[in-house]
């Protein structure tokens, strides 16, 4: 049966939703995840609503090297030593950080413990915290230890933007912006056609919420259509692996800007896109993200973190691609060599 997973988001202020947390923690013991900087948005929740009031809270350092089996060791931990059972609740409240692994943690400990998650970035509001993937990197790799676990709700509220950090915004716009490439022309339309301080930003959380709802209630498990969300992510997580691996971390949402220019040059190559569709693309794109390039010497090291991709098998990468602004095509496998081809010809491009 397919699950509606929109129904389990919840938009708007916290406080309108108390009476729904209420009655999800009802005869459970309560705990709080968060990292050192979402620690504020669980005082003002504490400061709010009375579940918060008395619940345990566990902060982690935040930062994607956080993002460990090790960390996730620690809030067992934490779990084991205040005593949670099976019966109570984890509340992650965070970006996409803390909505996977808390995700990850709370379904595994004593064979999965009810969570929810209060997404507190934009990246996790329209993403991240939607869908069900959770998990850690392991081995210098992006999500390699994880599962798909849903929480029982998902409780949006945009308040929490107001203290997050620009560039943190920006992160999640990259997944805003490819929401339009991959499913909506209008939108994409839309969301370059002002600055992202002039856009509407309660229409944008709703509008990538409703396309990624809409993507993962088809296909939850990733069969077919939800593979158009990875578009940028092949490329995109492989940039940010080896960033990690050079100490030289960055966003995952400026790794997948960069992703959605490569895959999108990819897609001209191929000769699925128009070569103006691309111009557009690259230009909006490059004018609201930093510049991420890599060296051709480098191009061995991002196939091979391609290949051990848990999509990939050795010879061939499969790709999302895109045929249109608004239109994204799954399962298009390309072998590497062709692939360090166009790599290499990106690169001399740029
Ligand atoms: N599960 C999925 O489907 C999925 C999809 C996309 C991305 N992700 C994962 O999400 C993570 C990226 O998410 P992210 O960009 O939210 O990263 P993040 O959780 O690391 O948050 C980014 C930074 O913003 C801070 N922050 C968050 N909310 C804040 C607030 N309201 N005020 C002040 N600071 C705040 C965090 O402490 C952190 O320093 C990656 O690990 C990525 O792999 C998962």
């Amino acid at each position: 049966m397919k699950t509606n997973v929109y129904q389990k988001i919840k938009l708007g202020s916290i406080e309108q939703y108390a009476k729904e947390l209420i009655e999800i923690s009802e005869n459970k013991k309560v705990f709080i995840l968060c990292d050192d900087n979402t620690k504020q948005c669980v005082n003002y929740l504490k400061n709010e609503i009375s579940i918060f009031r008395d619940a345990e809270t566990y902060a982690i350092n935040s930062g994607e090297k956080f993002k460990t089996l090790k960390t996730s060791q620690e809030i067992w931990d934490f779990l084991i030593t205040k005593k949670a059972n099976r019966n109570d609740l984890l509340i992650n409240v965070g970006g996409g950080l803390i909505t996977d692994i808390g995700g990850f943690v709370a379904s595994t400990y004593k064979r999965g413990i009810q969570f929810i998650n209060i997404p507190t970035s934009l990246l996790a509001m329209v993403d991240a915290s939607i869908g069900g993937k959770t998990g850690v990197n392991f081995n210098g790799i992006k999500n390699q230890i994880g599962l798909f676990s849903n929480p029982e709700i998902i409780l949006c509220d945009s308040y929490f933007l107001e203290s997050l950090p620009k560039e943190e915004l920006l992160s999640g716009f990259a997944e805003v912006l490819k929401h339009g490439l991959i499913y909506k022309k209008e939108y994409w339309n839309y969301c370059t056609s002002l600055e992202i301080d002039k856009l509407d930003i309660l229409k944008i959380i709703n509008d990538s919420i409703s396309i990624k709802t809409k993507i993962v209630t088809i296909d939850p498990d990733e069969k077919k259509e939800r593979k158009l969300l990875n578009f940028g992510h092949t490329i995109g997580h492989a940039i940010e692996s080896l960033l990690l691996k050079k100490k030289n971390q960055t966003l995952h949402g400026f790794a997948v800007a960069a992703g959605i220019i490569i895959e999108s040059y990819i897609s001209l190559e191929l000769k699925y896109l128009k070569e103006e569709d691309f111009i557009e693309i690259n230009k909006k794109i490059t004018a609201i993200f930093p510049k991420i390039t890599f060296l051709k010497s480098e191009i061995s090291s991002l196939i091979e973190l391609m290949k051990s991709d848990k999509k990939n098998n050795s010879d061939e990468i499969n790709f999302t691609l895109i045929d249109e602004i608004g239109h994204g095509i799954v399962n298009q496998n390309i072998n590497t060599a062709e692939l360090k081809f166009i790599l290499e010809k990106y690169v001399k491009s740029c």
